[in-house]
């Protein structure tokens, strides 16, 4: 009895030693990822008062929106550029009224800290809204040794009161993670279109896509845990973009028709921050809405499409792809693809809607985009504002956008459409695919 006594004591000593151990490197571990003291300032720069207590703000959810303190601007996200001459990118959101001088002030590990002017660049795409993406651009002789950075109002800024960001794309990578990365711009509402989402990334993965990219505001509970199921799976990417915190973000693109500060939920931003995001990670990025697919027709898949297109087009960097409107309204005859299994889920069945629209004469038919990112400085939605090297627009036949939603040229009967089947080439794979993703993510319950 006095034995077994000895052995527990000893036992439970042994086991509030190694806790202890553990807590405090925890500890430490934590504590090295969230917080900088701050050192001297460079020597050759101009410094204001700095004390070596100084702890630089890393906000706790970086890679979102940050206010410039009194401004009306955000930040967003700092990348080093390695296309410019030394120069730190802070892709941002600047009140276009509101203009001011901005500094940035970075930072190395050490941290040394250089402050410089910024240069300012609005995207020339804002369509008219209060607020656009712009890029904030700090030169310095020690760029490339800083690891993080803020913008401040004030050359004489106390850097104590600064919210920093981390410098990220600091490496050049030359080999990439993923071959096709989709950046989809902006989720909000109340967005609940299940099946369709699923049906789409389960496209895109049978296309060779690798990653998605999602800027996600908001959107309904279905598709909430169909979004958890993909991230867990290491598909998705799921930024936080909570602009509505920040700024009251607009619908839709035209000014008129949807009132805000912003185009979109801040599309323009999203995207650009996007391509940055990646341009390391991926070898191409494609740029489109949640709710189209970037298809290749004549290819069996993205790697083989550009493959063929950059032996043919070895100067291009930018590939745009037609958008085609497949209306929801109109369904396939046979209903083979109504399947009873997925009655439950809310949505629409892409499968279903193989009703093509036809062009109409002087309209323009808006395009989306292929690029490879290390060629892209600036990007709007449907062209690129700024990129090294060649735009191809890719033939209908090669490459064209599959968009199913509400009808655009609502009076067409079936007869005027033109029947467009090329989501059925898929169904072997891409039925029990879409399948078992609704049962993994807890929206169908499995047969057995
Ligand atoms: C903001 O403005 C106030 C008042 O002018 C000033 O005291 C403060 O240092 C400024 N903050 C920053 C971060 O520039
Ligand atoms: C900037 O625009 C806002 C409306 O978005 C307006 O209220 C404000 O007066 C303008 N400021 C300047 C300096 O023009
Ligand atoms: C590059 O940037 C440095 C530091 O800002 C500057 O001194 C130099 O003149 C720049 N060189 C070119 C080629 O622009
Ligand atoms: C990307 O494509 C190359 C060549 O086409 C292939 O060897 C590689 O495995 C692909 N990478 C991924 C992540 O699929
Ligand atoms: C899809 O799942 C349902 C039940 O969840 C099952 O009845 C059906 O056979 C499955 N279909 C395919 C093609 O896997």
């Amino acid at each position: 009895m006095a034995y077994t006594k000895v052995k527990l004591f000893i036992f439970l000593i042994i086991f509030s030693v190694l806790t202890g151990i553990l807590i405090s490197k925890w500890k430490h571990i934590l504590g090295q990822t969230d917080v900088y003291i701050a050192g001297n300032l460079y020597a050759d720069t101009l410094s204001p008062k700095n004390n070596n207590s100084d702890v630089h703000n890393i906000p706790k959810s970086i890679n979102s929106i940050i206010p410039i303190k009194n401004t009306s601007h955000f930040a967003v996200s700092a990348f080093f550029d390695h296309r410019l001459n030394k120069t730190i990118r802070v892709i941002s959101i600047i009140k276009r009224n509101s203009t001011q001088p901005l500094y940035c002030i970075f930072c190395n590990n050490d941290q040394d800290c250089e402050f410089t002017a910024a240069e300012i660049e609005i995207h020339t795409d804002h369509f008219g809204f209060p607020f656009g993406a712009s890029d904030v651009l700090c030169q310095g002789k020690h760029t490339q040794y800083a690891t993080h950075i803020a913008i401040s109002a004030d050359e004489h800024t106390d850097i104590n009161n600064l919210d920093f960001l981390p410098v990220k794309n600091r490496v050049n990578e030359n080999s990439f993670k993923y071959n096709f990365t989709i950046c989809i711009s902006n989720l909000f509402g109340n967005y609940n279109n299940v099946l369709q989402f699923a049906q789409t990334m389960e496209m895109y993965k049978l296309l060779g896509v690798q990653r998605v990219v999602i800027y996600n505001t908001g959107c309904g509970p279905d598709l909430e845990k169909l979004l958890q199921h993909y991230e867990k799976a290491g598909f998705l990417e799921i930024v936080p973009w909570p602009i509505d915190q920040f700024l009251k973000p607009s619908a839709g693109w035209n000014i008129k028709i949807h009132k805000g500060d912003i185009q979109y939920y801040g599309q323009l931003v999203t995207l650009n921050e996007c391509i940055y995001r990646h341009m390391y990670q991926s070898k191409y990025v494609l740029l489109n809405d949640i709710d189209e697919i970037i298809m290749p027709y004549k290819y069996a898949n993205l790697a083989l499409l550009m493959e063929a297109l950059q032996q043919e087009h070895k100067e291009v960097t930018v590939f745009l792809i037609e958008n085609h409107i497949f209306p929801k309204t109109q369904f396939e005859e046979t209903g083979k693809f109504h399947r009873p299994e997925w009655k439950s889920i809310p949505g629409i069945n892409i499968m279903e809607h193989i009703y093509r629209e036809p062009e109409r004469k002087n309209i323009y038919n808006p395009t989306k985009m292929i690029i490879n990112p290390r060629n892209v400085i600036q990007t709007s939605v449907h062209s690129s504002l700024k990129h090294i090297g060649r735009v191809y627009k890719v033939p209908f036949d090669v490459c064209r956008i599959v968009h199913v939603r509400k009808p655009l040229q609502r009076s067409l009967t079936k007869e005027q459409l033109f029947v467009d089947t090329r989501v059925w080439d898929f169904e072997q794979e891409l039925i029990p695919n879409v399948n078992r993703t609704l049962q993994l993510s807890g929206l169908l319950k499995s047969q057995e």
